[in-house]
C-alpha cells in the first residue's frame, strides 16, 4: 500500500493519505460562478463564488462569446430573502458592466419563473421588495434600466423589453431614431394584468392597475388610475386595488 498518492479523474481529485481517500471535487462539478454575486440583507453583504451558493431554483447563464473578465464585470446582488421558484438571469452577447438588484420577496408570493436577459453594456435593473411574479420576462440591453417598485403583483406572462432589440434608421441620413431615452420604471404597489407588454421609455406611476393584454407604452405620471389596451391609455381615476380577492376581502381577512 502506498502511503500516499493523488489520483485525478475529470471531475475530482482523490488523495490517499495512510490509506485514507479523501475525494475533493474539481471546481467545474461545484460550479464556479461566471458572475460576480454578491448575498446581502440589512446587516450584511456576502460575496458568493460557488452556483451552490446561489438561492434554490435560481440560475445564471452567461453567454460563452464573454470573456471571463467581461462575464466578471456583472454584478448580481441577490436579498438573503430573495425567494425564488425558477428564476433565470441570463447574460447574453456583449453584456458587460451590469447591474441587476433583487430584493427581499418574503412578503409577497414571491418570483416564479422569472426570465432576465440582458445584452451589451451598462443595463441595471432593480426588483424591489414584496413585489411578486409569475412568467415574466424583463429584456434590457444597449445600456438601458428598469426599476420596478415595492409590492407589486405581475400576473402571469408579462414581457418587459427596456430597447427594442432592433435599430429603426431614418432612410435618409442613417440616424438611429428607436434609441430608449428614459428608464423603465414600475412604481410601487402596481397590479399588472397578465399577457402585458411593456415597452422603452415607459413610466408607470405607484398605484396603477394595468388591464390584461395591454401594450403599453408611453408614460402615466398619475397614480390611481386603470391604464389598458393597446396602446394603453387610461381607462379609469381615483381607483386603488386589494391583492386579496373580492370573497377574502368581503370576509374581511384582508390586510386593509
Ligand atoms: C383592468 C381590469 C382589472 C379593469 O376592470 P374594471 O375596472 O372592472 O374595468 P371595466 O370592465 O369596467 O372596463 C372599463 C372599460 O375599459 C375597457 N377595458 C377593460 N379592460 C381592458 C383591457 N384589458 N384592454 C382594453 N380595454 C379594457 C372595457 O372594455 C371598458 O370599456 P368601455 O367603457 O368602452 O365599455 C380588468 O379589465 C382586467 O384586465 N382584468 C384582468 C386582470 C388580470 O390579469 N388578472 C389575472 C390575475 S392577477
Amino acid at each position: 500500500m502506498k502511503l500516499f498518492y493523488v489520483k485525478k479523474s475529470d471531475s475530482c481529485w482523490i488523495v490517499s493519505v495512510l490509506g485514507i481517500k479523501i475525494k475533493i471535487k474539481k471546481a467545474k462539478e461545484i460550479g464556479i460562478l461566471p458572475i460576480t454575486v454578491y448575498l446581502f440583507d440589512d446587516i450584511s453583504v456576502e460575496k458568493i463564488t460557488c452556483t451552490s451558493m446561489l438561492p434554490k431554483n435560481m440560475k445564471v447563464c452567461v453567454d460563452p462569446r464573454l470573456t471571463q473578465d467581461e462575464a466578471k464585470s456583472n454584478v448580481l446582488k441577490i436579498h438573503k430573502s430573495f425567494r425564488a421558484r425558477g428564476v433565470r438571469v441570463e447574460y447574453t452577447y456583449g453584456c458587460t458592466n451590469s447591474l441587476c438588484v433583487l430584493e427581499d420577496s418574503t412578503t409577497g408570493s414571491g418570483i416564479e419563473a422569472l426570465i432576465i436577459m440582458m445584452s451589451g453594456d451598462k443595463n441595471e435593473l432593480k426588483i424591489d421588495k414584496g413585489t411578486a411574479m409569475n412568467g415574466t420576462k424583463i429584456f434590457l440591453g444597449n445600456g438601458s434600466k428598469c426599476f420596478i417598485g415595492k409590492n407589486c403583483i405581475f400576473s402571469y406572462e408579462i414581457t418587459i423589453r427596456t430597447t427594442d432589440g432592433h435599430v429603426i434608421l431614418s432612410k435618409d441620413n442613417g440616424q438611429i431614431l428607436n434609441e430608449q431615452k428614459v428608464p423603465c420604471v414600475i412604481g410601487d404597489h402596481c397590479w399588472i394584468g397578465m399577457r402585458t407588454i411593456i415597452n422603452k421609455n415607459v413610466n408607470i406611476a405607484d398605484n396603477t392597475i394595468v388591464g390584461s393584454g395591454s401594450v403599453v407604452t408611453r408614460q402615466f405620471d398619475e397614480q390611481y388610475t386603470v391604464i389598458a389596451g393597446n396602446p394603453a391609455g387610461v381607462i379609469k381615476t381615483g381607483v386603488t386595488f386589494d391583492e386579496n380577492t373580492i370573497y377574502t376581502y368581503k370576509k374581511g381577512t384582508c390586510k386593509c
